[in-house]
């Protein structure tokens, strides 16, 4: 193992990197996402009603992820608020959700001026935690938002058994977490509603761009119809039977994600076969713990690699400053999120809908104060060189005394 007699000073106190060179980029694209663009372009129809590329993707995405139906839309924000419309909840109606994630699992309930309510998440996978969540019940609870973090399905049993005690709707936001299956079932229609993101970060990416899946017929057509200015499937073209959003996709989109779709499976095995190298190498690190992956979890589709630093009680540098020295020896970490039960703009929305304060959610913020770092999905995408080169880093930086 790699350590500081090896590699001597810290980039950070002026000795030599361990990494000079970047990592791989992301998206990974060919010929095959050219011409799908120039085909799209030259068939004329680029809007989502008239041509073919947006349906064919809706029901290639539902059979992907093992749903019935599939609605694209313009990205994953925007698919959870409809969602959440679709299943029902309004004004004042509490949602539960997981603190730690990105902003958007819990802005887009509050976009519709429903409440999000914090369930903390375990510590050693990130994932709500099933067991806390009847505590935070009450009689305005309708829905619960699990989130698949980081391409980990959260653990469904658990969420799934909570929704039946309470009678709560399932919204999966699986943004991060396309193709993942969760006891063999692809996630998204688990629940009543799946959403999805196509953002640039994510595994399958357009730039930009959101799909909904479900197996409820009639969520299919309310999902449909917000997407599409409240029309009705087979209405007339001015004819609006409740209020929605234009959120649809346009057939470029839709011409590479099917191109990214087909890239998908190689590159998870290829992420996959890394995140395996990468919890042998660093468990060996002391104070280097990587996250559990849940035993229900048939297939993560490791969009990022989170680790937990617990060397800082022995000693080791504090979590920031051990990132600010990873980063000086060449490799790309971040610190993660910041919990949504922390965020002003958050808080300040729920007090101004006559929320509960947020409670604490210890679990979420020692992550995110003490001890998660993160690797996003390029390093996944590396070589085995690559991975040495973070591991070389993680051991030298883990060296330190503080
Ligand atoms: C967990 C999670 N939910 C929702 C979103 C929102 O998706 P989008 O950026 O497409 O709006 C993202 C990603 O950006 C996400 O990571």
């Amino acid at each position: 193992m790699a350590s500081l007699a090896t590699h001597g000073t810290l980039a950070i106190r002026g000795g030599t990197p361990v990494r000079t060179r970047p990592f791989g980029g992301w998206p990974v694209f060919g010929r095959e996402e050219e011409e799908a663009l120039l085909a799209a372009l030259r068939s004329g129809t680029w809007g989502s009603l008239d041509g073919e590329l947006v349906k064919r993707f809706e029901q290639e995405f539902a059979a992907f992820q093992g749903a019935r139906f599939g609605i694209a839309c313009v990205n994953g924000t925007l698919a959870l608020s409809v969602a959440l419309k679709a299943v029902g909840i309004g004004p004042g109606d509490e949602v539960l959700v997981p603190p730690y994630t990105f902003i958007a699992t819990a802005s887009a309930a509050l976009m519709i001026g429903a409440i999000p309510v914090f369930v903390d998440v375990d510590p050693e996978t990130l994932l709500i935690d099933p067991s806390l969540i009847d505590a935070a019940v009450t009689p305005r609870t309708k829905a619960i938002i699990p989130v698949h973090h980081a391409g980990a399905p959260a653990d469904m049993d658990g969420v799934m058994a909570a929704a039946r005690r309470h009678g709560l709707r399932v919204i999966e936001d699986a943004a991060q977490a396309h193709g993942a299956a969760w006891r063999g079932t692809p996630v998204g229609a688990i629940g009543d509603v799946g959403t999805f993101s196509f953002q640039s970060s994510k595994t399958i990416n357009a730039g930009e761009g959101g799909a909904m899946v479900t197996n409820d017929p009639e969520l299919d057509e309310l999902l449909w119809s917000y997407r599409n200015v409240g029309r009705r499937r087979g209405g007339e073209w001015y004819e609006h039977v409740r209020l929605g959003w234009n959120l649809r996709m346009t057939e470029f989109q839709a011409a590479v994600i099917l191109e990214q779709m087909k890239r998908y499976p190689a590159q998870r095995a290829h992420r996959a076969e890394s995140a395996g190298y990468l919890d042998e190498r660093l468990a060996r690190i002391p104070g280097v713990v990587p996250l559990k992956v849940p035993e229900g979890v048939t297939s993560h589709a490791w969009y990022s690699y989170h680790w937990r630093w617990l060397g800082a009680a022995d000693g080791g540098l504090p979590k920031r400053e051990l990132a600010e020295a990873l980063k000086a020896e060449g490799i790309p970490v971040f610190a993660g999120y910041v919990p949504l039960n922390r965020n002003q703009a958050i808080r300040d929305e729920i007090a101004r809908l006559g929320g509960a304060e947020p409670a604490d959610c210890p679990a979420a913020e020692r992550a995110e104060a003490e001890e998660i770092l993160m690797f996003s999905l390029p390093i996944l995408m590396g070589s085995r060189e690559d991975l040495d080169d973070v591991v070389a880093a993680v051991a030298k930086v883990a060296a330190v005394r503080a």
